[in-house]
């Protein structure tokens, strides 16, 4: 995608160093940071340096090929395999970009780049056909909401839920997207609205408990949400937050539809039940994160100092409130997911 009119991926893997858009950083300023050892991508992946199922996933194969040339044994390989499985328990994705390589990792340090790199282009392209299937769901003049960011940031490229949009706004329409603020972290505020600020796409930015009174008064046409680990019931985990607008989409009977690609559905997972939810600092509720005159960042306490608070970053919505799920493969009812079962993570 376009940053100050130059085209760049959100991470990318070249002379033993994985290359990375530092994500904590913006809106406030654009950086590219660097990392050479394992250690360094798994502190990256859980300070949310790299976020988004998608990218997660790709940093975690580039971690891979990393660990393939820091390790001398099979043992030791499975050590770093388990230390990059650990840092973020929800998206699947992680674990699909590990098990991609991790066998080739054993070969050697070149056949797991290969592999690495072709998982990560795959990302991408699969990220393509979601926009062009999802963006036959958007009509002209369409108001769309999403939730967190699932745009190029949480992907190679593209994104899954904003893909669609780009989509549809590279063949002449016209959208306005309502992009909810996504406490704690802010993905929606902070990282959503800049992408589509840098793809000049209109958009507003709302609260996140604003969003069912929106739906309620003014037009909303459709939701778009990513995904982080979707079920074989079609049992979707995303970000916190995104069952609050799916219950509010169904009483209020807009679309609402979950863009993911192969990588995120899990066959080893029946139901939603089985899946981890990631809890996450207090601090992350009670204080918030600002950047100062001086550029320097800051936290400042917003909640009362002696409470204690907690910190759910993922939520489960129920496959009965799921229009459709936006595919690689193409457009799906909850039904039919249990048909991925069969095809290869990788299309
Ligand atoms: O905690 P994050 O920022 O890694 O959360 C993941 C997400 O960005 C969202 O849940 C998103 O909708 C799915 S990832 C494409």
């Amino acid at each position: 995608m376009i940053v100050f009119n130059k085209h760049y991926k959100t991470l990318w893997f070249s002379n033993r160093t994985l290359y990375m858009i530092d994500q904590n950083s913006l809106p406030f300023e654009f950086r590219i940071i660097e990392l050479k050892t394992t250690d360094q991508v798994c502190e990256a992946i859980k300070n949310m340096t790299v976020r988004g199922a998608g990218a997660i996933g790709v940093a975690a194969a580039y971690a891979m090929v990393i660990a393939s040339n820091e390790v001398k044994s099979e043992s030791e390989l499975k050590l770093k395999y388990n230390q990059i499985a650990s840092t973020r328990p929800t998206a699947v994705n992680l674990i699909h970009g590990l098990n991609e390589v991790f066998s080739k990792a054993l070969e050697s340090s070149t056949a797991a780049q290969i592999a690495a790199e072709k998982f990560a282009d795959d990302d991408e392209n699969q990220c393509k056909n979601i926009a062009s299937y999802g963006e036959t769901l958007i009509p002209d003049e369409a108001t769309i909401m999403t939730h967190c960011n699932a745009g190029w940031l949480a992907f190679t490229d593209w994104g899954s839920a904003l893909a669609p949009i780009y989509k549809a706004v590279e063949n002449g329409k016209r959208v306005t997207v309502l992009v909810s603020e996504t406490r704690p972290r802010l993905q929606g505020a902070r990282l959503t609205a800049w992408e589509l600020y840098q793809q000049g796409i209109e958009h507003r930015i709302i609260t996140d408990n604003a969003a069912a009174w929106i739906m309620g008064s003014q037009k909303v046409d459709l939701i778009i949400t990513g995904a982080d680990r979707i079920a074989l019931n079609g049992d979707t985990a995303n970000k916190i937050g995104t069952l609050d607008k799916a219950i509010a989409a169904k009483y209020y009977k807009i679309p609402f539809y979950v863009a993911a690609p192969l990588t995120t559905f899990d066959k080893e997972c029946q139901t939603g039940k089985e899946i981890v939810i990631e809890n996450r600092t207090q601090q992350e509720v009670t204080h918030f994160e600002g950047i100062t005159k001086q550029k320097t960042t800051e936290q400042i306490m917003i909640s009362n100092p002696e409470s204690l608070a907690i910190n759910p970053a993922f939520d489960i919505t129920p496959n009965t409130l799921i229009s459709q799920y936006i595919t690689p493969t193409g457009l799906l009812p909850a039904c039919k997911i249990i048909s991925l079962k069969n095809i290869s993570r990788q299309s």
